[in-house]
């Protein structure tokens, strides 16, 4: 098979995004260029992602991302073997907007089209960053992901446990709320909780009483709002060191949980006896020091590899997309221009 060179988009979420990747038989794969314009700033004053105003500046911006993309890497369309296109999970108008985007250059061009699932392209981002052989472990967790799951191939994924309410960066993102922190909260309480003292509040560890790798963070950020409620009755407000300890103590129990059921996922990953067993993490979550920590901990002790691909690849950007997209066209896989775009889409 020859060398493939294919453009990705992505617009599911609050990320404009664009690349493009090549792949060389034989060799690493490269990205040529990866353009991600982001909507944070658009959406801040509402405290939360507008789905109508990611809807618009997604249609808005996409034409710009893939021409920053294509001049990035010094190539025109002609040059290309493929787009590939985010067709969901997400919020619709944006994925919408990717679709269509998808579909005119493809129409325009002939160049096939790939619809690709955005939390496959999560998912195998670290075989686009360290050629990582298959079978391995994968922890995604964001502000929108939280899953466990196998990969054994580009369009097989064994789904292993997550999150039955809020995803961690969501449960940090509501306590800093809580505490008045500024948005994104992960960074912000990572910060705080570094000042503060893990043991001082004992909070719940939700679901470790269960069996499995499901997990749930929304009671976490209740016994947060519980505990600073009582500092307030008791004290009239909250002292530095009170939201350093509320930080420290939150932070530790959403290590706790993904460190724990990240064991028990090895268990059932390591009884299929993988030849090179490697564990990745992927989601800005995975940015957090102490739950990267306790996430490599756990891997020690089960002589597993552990992996964290590059920030700016495990956060939503257009090169997992148009990697996963050369994947499932060697794969033999491609779309046609009836490619829907899909809110709902589980691996
Ligand atoms: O992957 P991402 O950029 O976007 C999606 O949600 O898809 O992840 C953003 C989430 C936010 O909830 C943010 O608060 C969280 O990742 N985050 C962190 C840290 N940095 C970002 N959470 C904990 N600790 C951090 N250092
Ligand atoms: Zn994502």
């Amino acid at each position: 098979q020859n060398r493939l060179t294919f453009l990705g988009i992505e617009s599911s979420c609050d990320d404009t995004a664009a690349a493009v990747v090549r792949h060389v038989p034989g060799g690493r794969a490269e990205i040529l260029s990866s353009v991600v314009d982001g909507q944070t700033a658009l959406h801040a004053p509402f405290g939360g992602v507008v789905p109508e105003i990611a809807a618009r500046a997604h249609a808005e911006r996409l034409d710009h991302c893939v021409e920053a993309a294509l001049a990035g890497a010094g190539l025109t369309l002609a040059d290309l073997d493929g787009v590939a296109v985010t067709a969901g999970p997400g919020l619709i108008g944006g994925v919408l907007s990717g679709v269509m985007c998808a579909k005119g250059i493809a129409a325009a061009t002939g160049l096939p089209l790939v619809g690709v699932n955005h939390l496959a392209g999560h998912a195998l981002t670290p075989r686009l960053t360290d050629g990582l052989e298959f079978p391995y472990l994968m922890l995604l967790v964001s502000g929108g992901h939280c899953q466990l799951l196998i990969a054994r191939g580009a369009e097989d994924f064994t789904r292993l446990g997550g999150s039955i309410d809020d995803a961690p960066g969501e449960a940090f993102d509501k306590t800093a709320k809580l505490l008045g922190l500024r948005q994104p909260g992960g960074p912000e309480v990572e910060a705080e909780a570094r000042q503060g003292d893990p043991r001082r509040f004992a909070f719940p560890r939700p679901l470790l009483d269960r069996p499995g790798c499901d997990m749930s963070f929304s009671g976490l950020k209740t016994a947060v709002l519980r505990a600073r409620d009582g500092l307030i009755a008791a004290q009239g407000g909250l002292l530095r060191q009170d939201r350093a300890d509320l930080c420290a103590g939150f932070q530790e129990a959403v290590a706790a949980v993904l460190a724990e059921k990240t064991r028990r996922a090895l268990a059932v990953y390591s009884a299929d006896a993988p030849v090179a067993p490697a564990f990745a993490v992927a989601g800005g979550v995975a940015a957090n020091s102490r739950i990267r920590e306790a996430l490599e901990t756990v891997c020690a002790g089960a002589g597993v590899r552990f992996l964290a691909p590059p920030l700016r690849l495990c956060t939503d950007n257009a090169a997992m997309i148009a990697w996963a997209g050369i994947e499932r066209f060697r794969l033999g896989l491609r779309d046609g221009m009836d490619l829907a775009a899909r809110p709902r889409w589980p691996l």
